[in-house]
């Protein structure tokens, strides 16, 4: 099969879809790669690695996306990218089609099969080539919270791990998930004192059973999240209610009952916040100030550690790519169901069920798309 990487042309996007280890793997597997000239660069992988792999460059993405039969990429297909797909070809990458009707429409008027990265599945109840980006952003929050907390950048002055004689900083994590739990791991081992709230019990106690003594876990309810929100020096948001926009769960209100100089970072900003106050932001202008708290509130984290965040996400991607070439998406997606709960578009069909609902689109279901 012919894997096509295309330089990835979202602004502000560094990842990309596969690493010179990746391609080296594909080529060894009998297949040709193509890249185009300089998709590596802003993850720090020059073209030279991926000739070494065995790869072909090709010097635009036209070119690439006319002669792949298998792109992989990052970020969901530009309007430019869109033209260039066609019936027949395989697309695997990140596509978040439910907020997103224009690009579902090109994705089926162009007839492509398109495999999205967030709706593949695990044996348990996981989505693995998400998990990769919420440890990522979970890791880089403390770290992005403690430069917000810094006096030069508008926070209080507080130094997370505090000084013998001089207490820690208090954090309260909300939402102990992937991000959560990679969030709070760090978090505590800056010295903070950390405090990590769920409406699950089950994740609670399988926090407490993992690191019991590096952090405390507390219910979620109302009343708890309020008291440890106006106790912290920094919050960190984290929740995720699948499918659905974040539920806010601190109000603009409650902003008064915090330190001043306090600061939030809010990472389930991609799906809304969960701070009434928090809006999206970029890695250009990070922070803003409400009522004396600092918001940290960028969307795309991973993005500033871009060269982690690809080999992470290569990482994961990895084995569904050589399956997919190896097989054919067809009988891969017969072999691995998990795979097939990728599928979302194929042949001009929507195949996902979730975005047929948000979109109100008729639904092919992806088993009858196999048989087509
Ligand atoms: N900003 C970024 O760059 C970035 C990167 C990766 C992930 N994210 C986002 O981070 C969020 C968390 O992702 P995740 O992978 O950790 O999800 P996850 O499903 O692993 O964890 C979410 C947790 O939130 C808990 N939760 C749900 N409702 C709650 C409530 N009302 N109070 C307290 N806890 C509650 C759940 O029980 C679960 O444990 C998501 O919105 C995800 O999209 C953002």
């Amino acid at each position: 099969m012919r894997i096509g990487c295309p330089k990835e042309i979202k602004p502000q996007e560094f990842r990309v879809g596969l690493t010179p280890h990746a391609a080296r793997e594909a080529v060894s597997h009998g297949h040709e790669v193509i890249v185009e000239a300089g998709a590596g660069a802003g993850s720090g992988f020059p073209d030279a690695d991926y000739l070494a792999a065995g790869a072909r460059l090709v010097p635009t993405a036209e070119e690439l996306f006319a002669a792949a039969d298998l792109i992989v990429k990052v970020k969901e297909p530009q309007a430019v990218e869109r033209r260039r797909l066609r019936a027949g070809q395989v697309l695997f990458t990140y596509l978040h089609l439910a907020p997103d009707p224009e690009q579902t429409r090109d994705l089926l008027e162009s007839g492509v099969t398109a495999i999205a990265y967030e709706t593949v599945t695990d044996g348990r109840g996981g989505l693995p080539l998400l998990a990769p980006m919420s440890e990522v952003a979970g890791k880089l929050a403390p770290q992005v919270g403690a430069w917000t907390l810094q006096k030069a950048n508008g926070g209080r002055g507080v130094l997370l791990g505090g000084v013998p004689g001089v207490g820690p900083a208090k954090v309260a994590v909300i939402g102990g998930g992937v991000v959560g739990t990679h969030a709070a791991r760090i978090a505590a081992g800056m010295g903070a004192d950390v405090t990590v709230l769920d409406r699950s019990l089950p994740r609670l106690r399988a926090l407490d059973e993992a690191f019991g003594g590096l952090f405390r876990t507390s219910y979620a309810s109302a009343g708890n999240t309020a008291e440890q929100v106006a106790e912290a020096d920094m919050v960190i948001g984290a929740v995720l209610i699948p499918g659905a926009a974040a539920p806010k769960l601190v109000s603009r209100a409650q902003l008064s009952s915090m330190k001043p100089g306090a600061a939030i970072v809010d990472v389930a900003i991609d799906q809304g916040g969960c701070f009434e106050t928090s809006r999206p932001t970029t890695h250009q202008d990070p922070v803003y100030e409400v009522d004396g708290v600092m918001h940290y509130c960028v969307a795309n984290m991973p993005g500033a550690v871009a060269r982690t965040s690809t080999l992470a996400l290569g990482n994961a991607t990895m084995p569904f790519l050589l399956a997919l070439a190896d097989k054919g998406w067809k009988r891969a997606c017969e072999d691995d169901p998990h795979l097939l709960a990728g599928l979302n578009t194929h042949a001009g069909h929507l195949t996902y069920y979730a975005v047929g609902r948000a979109l109100e689109i008729d639904v092919l279901s992806p088993q009858l798309a196999l048989k087509m």
